[in-house]
């Protein structure tokens, strides 16, 4: 065989099987039976491991995953991942629909899909071929998970048919079917692993493992419900996803498209009977805007898009009996309430503990030891106590009491004025919170410290080697090693990745030090605002509130951080060993606002700028960015092969068309 001739065999070959698998992943309609398609992979794989120079990553021998072992990598999300608007009566959907036509005076339609429980994923297509594959992560950043998703069969790897933009997004969920849950699970229990709590955090935590060969082997499958980018087919959502099935996405069949809500009431009534039946769960509606001009003129709040929400369907319900209430601390020092329960069937698996979230939530429950209680399961792995059968208390029950003294430490507990949480103040002395505030310190999102879990932290608290986080940065391996279940390599591992954590940026470290209400999104406000640890230590109460979304409790809670003399302490130890505690300063240089009050659209390749690059530049000079071009657009900032229909409608909207030159004369840059 030449070159040539297996060239043309392989290409043959991997056609064939991608439609096969379309066949039966998406359709469900094999066209042969499994023997000939093993044949046509062996005969596949022979010639790939002959020719290796035609080997590619989208090709459906790739679908078994290699065994390797990988640490994701993370990448920014070019449109955030938004997450939706819940809802859970008509009042608020009439609500929502009241919004959008104080905003839109002109008829349009919904959507409605179900809300599938799984986890969101987005995968990027360049040239018509699978190029990358992002989990939702934090909205504005996810992990790279392309090896794993290119194990799911029903996701194309290669686009049929024709049409698609040279470049776009295509996001939707990954799930896990109830039928391979169940098998998943009781081959875990055989192996004596922890089941899944459910098939979502089956979906989730498979997307995690960093061996696509066991991603493989796991039956994860995936509906695509949302298109994103700038040359989709047309300006209808619904439309543009009937589209996307034909280039061989599995775009649910369960979608209808209506005038008002009155269709969309019809369709919750049905699909909240009917979603028992289906092989895999859901947990709501999801209603949408159809068209892509009005979703974009509506935009978005920080969190959620104007243009849809979600229904969310009444969780399953169970009863059963209180046994006893648990006090547990945290690392900021509350103290949550948990119920044990009589074990109860709920939605599938067994309930055993469930959530109490306060001493409130205990009173207004008027929760009795030895009740009859109702729990219920919503998006969450605890379900949580929502009612009592008063009917079954039995005479003599007492009232469950909040402890009035920590459960760890013994310390009487505080409530602050307008709070519903009690807290244990010791926060220096009480061993839940230490321990609490290093595993967040050294958590992913934090400062990334691999190899030391809750047991090694625990152990090193024990014996006496770490009291705080400044505690980490003097470890020395021999004082690791001979730890349980450590040994030198793990030792020499973990040191490094101490050592490594001082490069973590500013904004993370912030994040890491656990100042009680600031999470990720607050850091990284803090950090671009003050730059420098000194600076937000020194900022006042006003200066804080001043800041684009810190509020006043934020802004307490920051100023009493900085005025706890252990906490500066820690901050000086911190510096001392190295840990990043400003900005960088590449990020510290204000550009000036020259594009003040100017909406951009963007198309076509530039010499200068990466995509992303120019965007960023535009913003960074007080510019807006958006997505298609409108009456209220200031100027299609068009590079090399720009959209057609962006240029046409620029054309006739009259909106100017500049080049990445006239751009670069605008921002008095000659170059990035
Ligand atoms: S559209 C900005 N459609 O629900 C809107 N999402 O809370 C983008 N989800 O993160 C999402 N089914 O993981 C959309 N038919 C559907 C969905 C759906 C489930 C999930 C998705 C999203 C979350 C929002």
């Amino acid at each position: 065989m030449t070159k040539e001739e297996a060239r043309r065999r392989i290409d043959r070959l991997r056609r064939e099987l991608e439609k096969h698998n379309y066949q039966y992943y998406v359709l469900n309609k094999p066209l042969i039976s499994d023997f000939e398609y093993d044949t046509l992979m062996h005969e596949l794989m022979e010639l790939e491991k002959r020719f290796p120079e035609f080997a590619d990553p989208n090709s459906p021998s790739q679908r078994v995953g290699a065994d390797i072992n990988k640490e994701f990598v993370q990448a920014e999300h070019e449109y955030p991942m938004l997450s939706l608007g819940n809802t859970y009566t008509r009042e608020e959907l009439i609500d929502f629909d009241t919004r959008i036509r104080k905003e839109v005076h002109e008829p349009f339609k919904y959507v409605a899909e179900l809300k599938y429980d799984g986890t969101a994923i987005s995968l990027i297509y360049e040239h018509g071929e699978l190029v990358q594959a992002i989990t939702r992560g934090d909205g504005t950043r996810g992990d790279v998970v392309t090896d794993n998703i290119r194990t799911i069969r029903s996701i194309p790897l290669v686009l049929q048919g024709s049409g698609w933009p040279e470049r776009f997004i295509m996001r939707g969920e990954v799930f896990m079917p109830f039928e391979g849950f169940n098998r998943l699970n009781e081959e875990r229990i055989r192996n004596g692993e922890e089941p899944f709590a459910n098939p979502r955090n089956a979906a989730a935590g498979t997307l995690k493992l960093q061996n696509p060969s066991l991603v493989a082997k796991r039956p994860l499958d995936c509906f695509l419900y949302y298109l994103l980018g700038e040359d989709l087919p047309t300006d209808s959502h619904y439309e543009n996803l009937q589209i996307a099935r034909t280039w061989g996405f599995k775009v649910p069949e369960v979608m209808e498209r209506y005038e008002g809500l009155e269709g969309v009431f019809r369709f919750i009534d049905r699909w909240d009977v009917q979603r028992h039946e289906l092989p895999y769960a859901t947990d709501g509606v999801v209603i949408k805007v159809d068209s892509l001009r009005l979703q974009e003129r509506l935009g978005s709040t920080a969190k959620n898009p104007r243009w849809a929400i979600a229904y969310k369907f009444k969780a399953e319900q169970a009863k059963t009996k209180l046994l006893s209430v648990d006090f547990q601390v945290g690392r900021t020092g509350a103290i949550t309430p948990v119920a044990n329960l009589e074990p109860v069937q709920l939605a599938g698996t067994v309930v055993k503990r469930a959530s109490l979230y306060n001493d409130d939530q205990i009173r207004q429950l008027d929760l009795h030891l030895g009740d009859t209680v109702y729990v219920e399961k919503g998006g969450e792995i605890i379900p949580k106590i929502t009612g009592v059968d008063l009917t079954q208390r039995p005479p003599d029950a007492v009232p469950v009491e909040f402890v009035r003294n920590c459960p760890a430490c013994g310390t009487p507990l505080v409530r602050e004025e307008g709070e519903a949480v009690w807290y244990c103040p010791n926060e220096e002395g009480c061993p839940p919170q230490i321990k609490g505030r290093i595993e967040h310190f050294i958590s992913r999102k934090a400062m990334n410290i691999e190899g030391l879990g809750e047991e090694t932290i625990d152990l090193l608290f024990r014996e006496g080697l770490v009291h705080d986080i400044t505690d980490l940065y003097d470890l020395r391996p021999e004082q690791l090693a001979p730890l349980e279940r450590l040994g030198e390599k793990s030792a020499m591992n973990i040191i490094r990745s101490i050592e490594k954590s001082k490069e973590v940026p500013f904004e993370r470290v912030l994040y890491a030090l656990g100042i009680r209400y600031v999470g990720e999104t607050v850091a990284r406000t803090l950090a671009r605002r003050f730059r420098s640890i000194d600076a937000l230590a020194e900022a006042s109460f006003e200066e804080l509130v001043e800041t684009e979304e810190i509020g006043e409790k934020i802004a307490q809670s920051i100023r009493q951080f900085f005025q706890k003399p252990k906490n500066l302490e820690i901050i000086r130890k911190l510096k001392e060993k190295g840990v990043t505690l400003e900005a960088a300063p590449e990020e510290a240089e204000e550009a000036p606002p020259l594009l003040a009050g100017k909406t951009f659209v963007v198309s076509g390749v530039f010499e200068h700028f990466s995509r992303d690059g120019i965007k960023e530049t535009i913003v960074k000079y007080g510019g807006k960015v958006s997505l298609s071009v409108s009456s209220r657009t200031s100027y299609l900032l068009a590079g090399d092969k720009p959209g057609p229909n962006k240029m046409e409608k620029a054309t006739s909207l009259g909106v100017p068309v500049i080049s990445e030159d006239e751009f670069l004369k605008m921002i008095g840059e000659n170059r990035p």
